[in-house]
């Protein structure tokens, strides 16, 4: 029996109760009415404000964000708030502003449909429609990676159950395999979260911030084992922090090394080798996004363009003593307020620094006054000669015509999308700051011979990681 035991919750059923109560229904045709007008009112701001530049804005006017979520200033998205306000931006409301930058802690694709169905440019918003196939976890139970425990979409509410009393067949209950010799450090559970971002689909280019990695402590010792104290083997809000753990506090807090090498250090005196774990957390990653572009990508196509979205979500696995890496769910908003634990601020900050950088929402200092892709190739920071790779095979005789994929990177075949494409990549490559690329994946100069892997990638994505092999030919920096 011990052996079946396995993690498990099941998802509230209780919506169907408020539905049955006429009240609560008048209420809801009342809102409903409220939002329609709301949205009539709004268009016809819009109209009013249709001359507008669809550009960047220029320095004399002031960046604008707007938030959505539930209570908003009870302190949650204070570091968000407080980073882009020192980025320059004001906050605006979601209605009546030109907003440059939407950051959404709740899905914002099904209430806020017609204000983002078809967005300017310039215009950023830090979700992908659809963006539930990557980080829902009934979803990733199929994603083909191994798997620890049995959750639901539920947070709380996990235990473990014999087998036998599961009832597999109730809706949003699912199995994930159960780690048995998870990895403990002075005896306790660990999940290790890693800040990955999502900064373009078709062709699909994702980062995981590099700079530090969240690493979560069970309160309670994992032995001697006992299903009833979730304590143990559950990760809550009320965890065990890393500065709390006697073997790893001399690296953070004595020597002041972050979460990760303080976690890297204390393996190697175990003597083993933490990269073991890091490569198994990249490919993880990797194929777990390779495998959910389709899905974002028809998801986005309701949508002006996929170019207005990137996404930042948190991927919590588990280790085992064998160093097996295990892929647990993935956090469409992961918990940035520190609150709870104030020494975390600053790297929350720094996660957030990084992936405004990245994607191009803190301004650099210097504004283009370009706005098409032909004017900015002749602005300084990005030249037509900063995209092309591969002189001597587009050179060569073999280039003569565009028929070898190949060669669509070459200067005759170039299409006007794909240098689109390759410019975003080259400037988001300049702003990436502390964090590292894991799709198209960098290579290591002992796999550069072997060239890219790409079996079974669509052709952008294809053309995506043969560039940046070329440029990592070039140079080392792009590797
Ligand atoms: C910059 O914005 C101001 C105010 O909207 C406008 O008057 C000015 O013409 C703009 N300058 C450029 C170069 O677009
Ligand atoms: C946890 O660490 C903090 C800071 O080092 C310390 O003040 C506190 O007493 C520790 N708590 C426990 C339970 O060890
Ligand atoms: C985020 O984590 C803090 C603990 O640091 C907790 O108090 C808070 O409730 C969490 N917020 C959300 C929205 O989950
Ligand atoms: C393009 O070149 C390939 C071989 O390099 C050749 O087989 C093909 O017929 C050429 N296509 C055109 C349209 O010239």
């Amino acid at each position: 029996m011990e052996f079946n035991m396995m993690l498990m919750s099941r998802l509230f059923r209780s919506t169907s109760s408020i539905m049955r109560n006429k009240s609560a229904v008048l209420v809801m045709v009342t809102l409903g009415l409220l939002v329609i007008t709301f949205n009539f009112w709004n268009v016809l701001y819009l109209e009013s404000k249709r001359d507008c530049p669809d550009l960047f804005p220029n320095n004399s006017q002031p960046l604008v964000y707007a938030a959505f979520g539930r209570k908003l200033d009870s302190g949650y998205l204070e570091h968000v708030f407080t980073l882009l306000e020192r980025a320059g931006y004001v906050r605006g409301r979601i209605y009546s502003s030109d907003w440059n930058l939407l950051w959404a802690y709740e899905y914002p694709f099904r209430v806020l449909k017609t204000q983002l169905v078809n967005l300017a440019k310039h215009k950023k918003v830090n979700h992908f429609p659809g963006s539930g196939y990557i980080t829902n976890k009934v979803n990733l139970a199929t994603s083909g990676k191994k798997k620890t425990q049995k959750k639901s979409n539920n947070h709380r509410g996990i235990k473990i159950q014999p087998l036998i009393d599961l009832d597999l067949k109730t809706p949003g209950t699912f199995v994930q395999e159960y780690v048995r010799k998870p990895l403990l450090i002075d005896g306790h559970k660990f999940d290790i979260g890693v800040y990955t971002i999502i900064s373009s689909i078709e062709p699909l280019r994702v980062y995981i911030y590099d700079g530090d990695i969240l690493f979560r402590f069970c309160p309670e010792k994992y032995h001697p084992f006992d299903e009833k104290e979730i304590d143990k083997y559950v990760i809550g809000d009320d965890y065990l922090p890393i500065w709390n753990v006697s073997s790893l506090k001399p690296y953070y807090s004595d020597l002041g090394f972050g979460m990760k090498e303080s976690f890297n250090a204390y393996l190697l005196t175990l003597g083993k080798d933490p990269k073991i774990v890091w490569q198994q957390v990249d490919d993880a990653i990797r194929t777990m996004l390779l495998r959910r572009e389709l899905s974002l990508a028809s998801a986005s196509s309701k949508f002006a363009s996929s170019r207005n979205f990137f996404e930042m979500i948190r991927v919590d696995f588990v280790v085992d003593e064998d160093l097996n890496v295990f892929i647990m769910e993935a956090n469409m908003s992961p918990n940035l307020s520190s609150q709870h634990f104030p020494p975390n601020r600053l790297m929350y900050e720094q996660v957030i620094y990084n992936v405004l950088k990245l994607i191009g929402i803190i301004p650099s200092g210097y504004r283009n006054s370009a706005g098409t892709d032909d004017e900015l190739l002749s602005q300084p920071e990005v030249a037509f000669k900063d995209l092309v790779v591969f002189p001597e095979r587009c050179a060569a005789s073999r280039c003569v015509n565009c028929s070898n994929v190949e060669c669509k990177l070459c200067k005759p075949c170039l299409t006007n999308e794909l240098k689109t494409v390759l410019i975003e990549a080259f400037k988001e490559h300049t702003r990436r700051h502390l964090c590292r690329r894991v799709v198209p994946p960098s290579l290591m100069p002992e796999e550069m011979e072997d060239g890219v892997d790409v079996k079974g990638l669509t052709e952008i994505n294809q053309l995506m990681h043969f560039w940046f092999h070329g440029k990592c030919l070039l140079e080392s920096s792009w590797c």
